[in-house]
């Protein structure tokens, strides 16, 4: 099973990240650490907020669409909902964005600054149901922990 010791990883997150105010560089240590860290991940990473559009930021994995329209896809749409998207079979999500056609489930977070969202993580699995409730708790502490490194 996909057992993750979240708390471990949150440490490693708060020791590698503490003290990098730099977006660029602690999300590329963040995405590089998650994708490490989890089994059966084939894309981590982060698309900003930029105007009206979320841009391609940090990743691990292959190439993939550079600017998704708010409110669009599964990113678009967590943005614009500010919330959490759990997505079991991708295929299933109508307006779901392929750029990998390997993946089949996705979760996706908000990044926030002074409470707006101003970025997503965005991970994907070649698993169906790969991500659990577990998974998005712990995941979700792990952005607090980035939000903390950034902004605080
Ligand atoms: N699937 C996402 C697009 C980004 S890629 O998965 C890296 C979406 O529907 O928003």
């Amino acid at each position: 099973m996909n057992q993750v010791c979240y708390d471990s990883l949150n440490r490693q997150a708060e020791a590698l990240l503490g003290g990098e105010s730099n977006m660029i560089a602690a999300m590329a240590n963040f995405s590089a650490l998650i994708n490490q860290t989890l089994p059966d991940l084939n894309w981590v990473g982060f698309y900003i907020k930029q105007d009206e559009q979320l841009v391609l930021g940090p990743f691990q994995g292959k190439v993939a669409c550079a600017r998704i329209p708010w409110g669009k896809g599964v990113c678009g749409t967590s943005a614009a909902t500010d919330s959490t998207l759990r997505v079991d079979d991708v295929h299933q999500f109508e307006g779901h964005i392929a750029c990998d056609s390997a993946s089949n489930a996705e979760i996706v977070i908000p990044v926030h600054h002074a409470g707006e969202v101003i970025a997503v993580l965005d991970i994907d699995s070649p698993l169906h149901n790969r991500f659990s409730a577990d998974d998005q708790q712990g995941l979700e502490i792990l952005v607090k922990t980035l939000e903390i490194a950034l902004f605080a």
